[in-house]
């Protein structure tokens, strides 16, 4: 089965359930809603904010959804995507995104990045936002570099907005003794949930009419199966409707019923 005629079958002018849909093509349910809402109010206050969900729930693209939003003239984004770079990589990223050169030494290279992040403040006039997704990853010296970085001006405003990003366990893991300091900087908390039914519906609905068919093409049990077993995590509906999408076509199906939807869950919990 080749996708040309999977999405030939469906009347579909592209592939639905793509990774990577324009901000203004997203879909607007509650979760994302708030979550957008949320992190663009902390990086308007400059203050750090901890967004957290399960895999798939919707973080980053809510991120890029708020970010997409800013004046790139007076707001400079550092995105980490991958924690995985240790202390050195994290404060190297700083540095080499504001123009610099990381200097070698990791003594030297600390001041370095709390002098760029002031500089770009001050003597450029741009808000810094720094955003450190899957965090959950960060390790101990990561996020006590994170804490004297945060902790320049204790009193007054914070340098920069930061936002973490990761799964649930990021939350517990921040409010370890040890990171008791910048726990407390944190002044919003937003836990990402799975869509409800009704959201589920027109999220599958909505992805649908992007690639080309705005007429009801799964049938209630299907969507209902589909919610059920993805708790309404965009991500696992995403991939139960493909796969429901697929199971269809193969018998040759003109709508994905609950035995397709079945199949589906069946081909995507056994992977
Ligand atoms: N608001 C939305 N509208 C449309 N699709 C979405 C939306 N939120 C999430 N998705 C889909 O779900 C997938 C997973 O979202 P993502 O933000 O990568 O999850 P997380 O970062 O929480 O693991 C995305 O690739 C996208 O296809
Ligand atoms: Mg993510």
């Amino acid at each position: 089965m080749t996708i040309d005629r999977l999405r030939s079958h469906w009347g579909l002018t592209r592939m639905p359930f793509a990774k990577d849909l324009a901000p203004s093509m997203l879909h607007t349910h509650r979760s994302h809603a708030e979550a957008v809402a949320r992190i663009s109010w902390c990086v308007q206050e400059r203050v750090i904010g901890l967004v957290t969900g399960e895999v798939g729930a919707g973080k980053s693209v809510a991120v890029r959804a708020a970010l997409a939003g800013l004046d790139t003239s007076r707001n400079t984004i550092i995105y980490l995507g991958n924690p995985s770079v240790g202390t050195r990589g994290l404060y190297a990223t700083i540095v080499s995104t504001l123009g610099g050169t990381p200097r070698f030494h990791r003594a030297s290279l600390i001041p370095q990045a709390a002098e760029a992040l002031a500089a770009e403040e001050h003597e450029r006039g741009r808000q810094v936002v720094l955003v450190l997704d899957e965090a959950h990853l960060l390790d101990a010296e990561q996020l006590e570099g994170l804490r004297l970085l945060t902790n320049v001006d204790i009193d007054s405003h914070s340098p920069f907005a930061c936002l973490l990003v990761g799964q649930p366990t990021l939350r517990r893991r921040i409010r370890l003794g040890a990171f008791a300091a910048l726990d407390q900087r944190v002044a919003l908390r937003y836990s990402m949930t799975g869509m409800d039914h009704t959201e589920t519906s027109s999220y599958v609905a909505h992805h649908l009419k992007i690639a080309g068919r705005s007429d009801t093409l799964f049938s209630d049990d299907a969507l209902a199966l589909i919610h059920q077993v993805s708790r309404g995590l965009p991500r696992a509906v995403n991939n139960l409707a493909v796969q429901s999408l697929v199971a269809a076509f193969t018998d040759n199906k003109a709508i994905v019923d609950e035995s397709s939807a079945r199949a589906a869950v069946t081909e995507v919990t056994t992977e």
